[in-house]
């Protein structure tokens, strides 16, 4: 899929920096692993903030539909977190490019945008997904999001914000270097 870019953003799309799990928003989605179990990173800092509750539901998926999907994303309750709901979504481990990486990462913002919608949701949280534990290369995977997001919401104005929240610098300045306010 060829990433082309936008010269303008829409103006639902406002960039973070900080900590996702003390946003006040319907939903912030976590960057999880297959098994939802839980992890390091944001969604260790998710499920630590949240409560078990989160895990309570995750566990109730896995036993309805087995894990999640690289690409593919579910829904819980956000718990005691400020935000109503959790997204997770699962990104895809980067291997040199070559395994559909581009296409899963991407697959990862629209189902996550398509659950909110399917929810009624109008105020979503992203994390940079797979720039960690995952290895993504930040620059490539910012490219990926932003595109992803700004497509989505050309084509669906229900939602109404979109953050991305970066936790390091490096995400934060790359994010503002691709985001023309
Ligand atoms: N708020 C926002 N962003 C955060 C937070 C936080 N509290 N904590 C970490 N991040 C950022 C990291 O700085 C990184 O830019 O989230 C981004 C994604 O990094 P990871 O959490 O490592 O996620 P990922 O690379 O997708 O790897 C997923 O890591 O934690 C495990 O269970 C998880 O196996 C899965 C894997």
């Amino acid at each position: 899929m060829a990433f082309l870019f936008l010269l303008t953003m829409p103006g639902n799309i406002e960039l973070l920096k900080g900590d996702i799990t003390k946003l006040t928003v319907d939903a912030i989605v976590n960057a999880a692993n297959s098994s939802l179990m839980g992890g390091g990173g944001v969604d260790g800092a998710i499920h630590r903030a949240g409560g078990p509750a989160i895990l309570e539901e995750c566990r109730m998926i896995v036993a309805k539909q087995g894990g999640c999907k690289t690409g593919e994303a579910v829904i819980t309750t956000g718990g005691h977190l400020p935000a109503k709901f959790v997204i997770h979504t699962v990104g895809p481990v980067w291997h040199g490019g070559k395994n559909d990486e581009q296409e899963l990462l991407a697959a990862c913002y629209q189902n996550s945008l398509n659950l909110a919608l399917e929810h009624k949701l109008s105020s979503i949280a992203f994390p940079n997904i797979s720039t960690g534990v995952y290895g993504y290369p930040k620059k490539e995977a910012a490219d990926v999001a932003i595109t992803s997001v700004s497509v989505f919401l050309k084509q669906h104005t229900f939602i109404s914000k979109v953050y991305f929240v970066c936790f390091d610098e490096e995400n934060y300045q790359l994010y503002q270097s691709l985001i023309r306010q």
